[in-house]
């Protein structure tokens, strides 16, 4: 049997087996990425959720080796569950992970885990010190919903901090500690953030960006001019959403740059329009970058991954830097990825008429990366846009206008019963052009039981002044991840083709706008297949 049975990615991050959830401390130390993530080592569902903290490392991001477990659930304070937290690199080079238990009596709080042996390279054992919950649970948090601690920063007073989700008397916070030594913790009187729309948040990052450049920052990189702050939160019905602001280091305050968007994190941005969760990121030295991780969770059946044997992967590691706008984040695919293109095609100036469908022959697409450069020749012919519609983008993608729909359809069958397709609309919108970004799984699988929703969000982008549009996918046997308009917009799903298995799939362009679109430039790799976690390999897959 195919390691691919079963829809088994071939770069993208996964156990060998077993279910995994939210990526967790990830950091880049004296040559090694280090990465961990919530793991039932007993099986391929959360089970009662008593987690431990898987442990894999890699050198390019792209290949990773499996070291079994950092934390498990042994101690009274973590004994129902090491759950979603953190690592920090302090100055002198050791990290430190902070993370939330489920104790005994599986209440949620905040402990501290330290290497055992400094000088292990792999930095394989971690210690919990007894002292630990470094911080136990206020009494004021409510719904046990106390957890997800990010990764810490030094302040101008030189005192560390982290923040954490927090449910304070019904209302969804975002608390910052300060400490000194990484044990005794002081809880700041004013949240970061704080909403009763959704009392219930988790996985918090918060990090600083630069208002110029790609070059990402430090956690604790000096909050002077030019840099701005992100806050990421993630709510429980499966979304990420994010805010760029200003950081006050001194009163541990932030002041949103969209304040009109309001303290509900539904109506801010979303980090992905698609099906991810739970994102990361830490800043890579080696390559002064700020990488981002999220988790990409199974949308078949229940019992499809216990047939399976594992449930849950990583989205492909993003690069990420703020726009020249200052408010939206743009995400792209580590450069490492290349070292996977294999077999290339490319394509020149070719026409997409209205109706036309052409395929993307001459290498294997269940595993590529596939680039395009869209120009749209007639602009004008874009419908207006009515603004009733932004309750309900989803529903535009399955109509037809003046400017789109086209895009791609991938993971298709020969006879295009099953295909997704990722794809654009333009709209006229007052003096401006509003872009639709779709994935509409709609035809994804045959399959019974699949989740097989629209997924669509706006691209933020000027491409009237453009007057091109760039689409980036990337094809992984089970999962489709889009980044529109370089990257301003993200949508990642999971995919259950039931013709996968026959080996081969197809790639197409097609435009069903009434007008026709020019590809100025397409190139499409086949990509190789990367070494991810295969310890285990010679187990038998379920
Ligand atoms: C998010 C989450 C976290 C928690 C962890 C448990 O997916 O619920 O809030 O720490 O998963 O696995």
């Amino acid at each position: 049997a195919s390691r691919h049975d079963h829809g088994r990615t071939a770069y993208h991050f996964q156990p060998a087996k077993n279910w995994m959830n939210d990526p967790n401390g990830p950091f880049y130390h004296n040559g090694i990425y280090h990465f961990f993530y919530q793991y039932n080592p007993h099986g391929p569902t959360f089970g009662t959720g008593k987690l431990s903290w898987g442990h894999s490392v890699s050198g390019d991001l792209v290949n990773w080796a499996f070291l079994g477990a950092a934390l498990e659930p042994t101690s009274p304070f973590d004994a129902d569950g090491c759950w979603s937290g953190s690592a920090t690199v302090l100055p002198d080079g050791r990290p430190v992970i902070l993370y939330t238990g489920r104790d005994t009596d599986t209440v949620q709080v905040q402990n501290v885990a330290f290497p055992k042996d400094p000088t292990d390279p792999l930095l394989r054992e971690w210690h919990k010190p007894s002292c630990n919950p470094v911080i136990p649970q206020p009494a004021d948090v409510t719904g046990n919903n106390f957890r997800d601690p990010s990764t810490a920063w030094l302040g101008g007073d030189g005192l560390w901090r982290f923040s954490v989700a927090a449910e304070v008397a019904g209302v969804g916070s975002t608390l910052v500690y300060r400490s000194a030594d990484f044990l005794r913790w002081e809880r700041n009187a004013t949240p970061l953030h704080a909403s009763p729309d959704v009392p219930a948040l988790e996985c918090a990052d918060f990090f600083p960006v630069a208002e110029r450049g790609t070059e990402g920052l430090d956690t604790s990189a000096a909050n002077v001019a030019g840099v701005r702050h992100v806050l990421k939160l993630s709510n429980m019905a499966d979304e990420d959403y994010y805010m760029v602001g200003w950081y006050d280091d001194a009163a541990d305050t932030f002041v949103p740059a969209e304040g009109e968007r309001g303290s509900d994190v539904r109506k801010w941005r979303r980090i992905d329009h698609g099906h991810l969760f739970g994102a990361k990121s830490f800043f890579d030295a080696s390559k002064k970058r700020r990488v981002l991780w999220a988790w990409v969770d199974e949308t078949d059946g229940h019992s499809d991954d216990v047939a399976k044997g594992w449930a849950g992967i990583q989205a492909f590691p993003r690069a990420l830097w703020l726009d020249t706008d200052g408010k939206q984040l743009v995400q792209w695919p580590v450069e490492e990825i290349e070292t996977l293109r294999r077999r290339r095609v490319a394509l020149l100036g070719a026409e997409v008429g209205s109706g036309g469908l052409h395929e993307i022959a001459g290498i294997e697409t269940q595993q590529a990366d596939v680039e395009v450069i869209f120009e749209i020749p007639k602009l004008e012919a874009a419908e207006k846009f009515d603004p009733k519609w932004l309750q309900d983008p989803g529903k535009l993608c399955s109509e037809s206008g003046g400017v789109g729909p086209f895009g791609l359809i991938a993971m298709a069958s020969g006879d295009l019963q099953e295909q997704t397709a990722i794809f654009f609309r333009v709209f006229k919108h007052d003096d401006m052009y509003k872009v639709l970004m779709c994935m509409d799984l709609t035809r994804s699988s045959t399959k019974e039981g699949v989740y097989k929703p629209v997924h669509a969000g706006f691209v933020d982008v000027n491409v009237e002044k453009d007057r091109s549009l760039s689409l980036r996918t990337l094809i992984d046997h089970s999962v489709i991840e889009s980044f529109g308009g370089g990257g301003r917009t993200c949508i990642t799903a999971r995919v259950y083709p039931e013709h996968a298995a026959t080996g081969s799939s197809h790639l197409y362009l097609f435009n069903n706008g009434s007008g026709s679109v020019k590809v100025s430039k397409l190139e499409a790799w086949e990509l190789g297949t990367a070494s991810v976690n295969l310890e285990d390999v010679s187990l038998p897959l379920a």
